[in-house]
């Protein structure tokens, strides 16, 4: 089935065309995740590799043939606030769709949403190491991924796209993340017409070749490779988590995947039901790509000036993203073996956790343990700081060249 392209597949026969497609899928493939596991509970159980995000897709695709994203990008340049009015002056087919779109699902749970948020802030060293590098060096063996980013515009430009994918995550990991004041209800709607707009854009590149991009099984992938990936290494970090926290916590995420246009009927509605589904697409989603490993490797460097003045840097920035994400991904990337760190990491970060977490005093923690401390704290202070130089913006071109 991977060989088959989604777009020949759909200018061939439409929804015909992708039922015929999907009968002739090898069963390693086949989509079995069921719509009961998701929040709508029910569905039409559709393979999600053909499914996009229709509305957005042709507003986008409208939007960019009549040149009016330019002048688009200049109003929402100070659109900033969840509770904030659309600016005047959108194109009224936008503004409808940006009314609807921005507004939180009926299932939103403020309560849920506050304590996300107290979780988030109390859980930050992990959260910010999971979703930063973790989540980086998920995206770049995610071949689909790399190359839609290695191609569209942000590609040539990696320490822009760091940063304004650093606003994404300040946004949602924010205290006031879904309050009135907050910022993530405008960075999802922003980055859904990112998205929109790159599916146009994408297929009219000469090196894409492929399928249309982001479907919705493509940003199900993604989605696991930020909470569900940093749910399981912080229970496999023993680090202790209350039931409540682990709803809210997942709870947050689903938010954020409706309004980044993930349909309800895709969105896990429990843990169990997120593994599930991420055990089902994940490893059918990942491998190694020359796209992804040029991005690792622009990644680590830029990690590795962050943490410079450790003067071990980018063996130490290696062995963090290896320990992070296992040796297949490491090794599919191209990321180097660290023959001193690789195995002081394993050893030392559970030691770190363990302090952290007040289950083991101080002289348990060896000296070498705080540099690796100091060097995600460094991280996430980047991470941090980067996202404030830079907005989210529609792009109009894909990558130069
Ligand atoms: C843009 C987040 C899924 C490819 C963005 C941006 C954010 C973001 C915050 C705006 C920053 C920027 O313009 O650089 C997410 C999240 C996802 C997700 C949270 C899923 C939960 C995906 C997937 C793909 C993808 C699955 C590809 C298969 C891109 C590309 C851009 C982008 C190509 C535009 C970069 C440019 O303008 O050049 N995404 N994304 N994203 N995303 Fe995603």
């Amino acid at each position: 089935m991977a060989e088959l392209s989604r777009r020949r597949m759909l200018v061939s026969g439409g929804a015909l065309g992708a039922l015929g497609a999907l009968a002739m899928a090898s069963p390693a493939y086949a989509w079995t995740w069921s719509p009961q596991g998701s929040i709508a509970g029910a569905g039409a159980g559709a393979d999600p590799r053909w499914v996009w995000d229709e509305e957005a897709d042709a507003l986008l695709a409208s939007l960019l043939d009549r040149g009016a994203i330019p002048e688009v990008n200049r109003l929402l340049w100070d659109w900033n606030r969840n509770d904030q009015p659309l600016p005047d002056g959108l194109p009224a087919d936008l503004r409808d769709f940006m009314e609807r779109a921005r507004r939180m699902p009926s299932w939103a749970d403020q309560a849920k949403l506050e304590l996300a948020a107290q979780f988030n802030k109390s859980r930050g060293i992990y959260l910010n190491l999971c979703n930063g590098v973790g989540g980086g060096m998920l995206a770049t063996a995610i071949p689909n991924e790399a190359r839609a980013v290695y191609y569209s515009k942000g590609g040539a430009d990696m320490e822009d796209r760091v940063a304004k994918t650093s606003i994404f995550g300040f946004a949602v990991g924010a205290l006031n993340a879904y309050r009135p004041d907050g910022t993530c209800v405008v960075e999802c709607v922003k980055t859904r017409l990112v998205h929109a707009a790159v599916r146009h854009l994408l297929q009219q590149s000469p090196h894409w070749g492929g399928d249309i991009p982001i479907s919705q099984e493509d940003m199900l992938v993604t989605w696991h490779t930020l909470p569900t990936f940093a749910m399981r290494k912080m229970l496999e970090w023993q680090v202790p988590i209350r039931p409540a926290e682990s709803a809210a916590y997942l709870h947050v995420w689903q938010v954020t995947a409706h309004l980044l246009g993930i349909k309800e009927e895709y969105i896990p509605a429990t843990w169990d039901a997120a593994n599930a589904q991420s055990d089902q697409i994940l490893p059918r989603n990942m491998g190694p790509t020359t796209e992804g490993v040029e991005l690792t490797d622009i990644l680590l460097s830029q990690l590795a000036e962050q943490t410079s003045p450790l003067s071990v840097s980018r063996p130490l920035c290696n062995a963090l993203a290896r320990y992070l994400v296992g040796d297949q991904v490491a090794d599919w990337n191209g990321i180097r073996r660290e023959p001193i760190w690789d195995p002081l990491i394993r050893s030392l970060w559970p030691k770190l956790v363990k302090f952290r977490e007040g289950l083991v005093p101080l002289p348990l923690v060896p000296e070498t343990a705080w540099i690796i401390d100091e060097a995600v704290r460094r991280y996430i202070l980047f991470f941090l700081t980067k996202g404030k130089e830079t907005k989210i913006e529609i792009p109009t071109a894909n990558r130069p060249g």
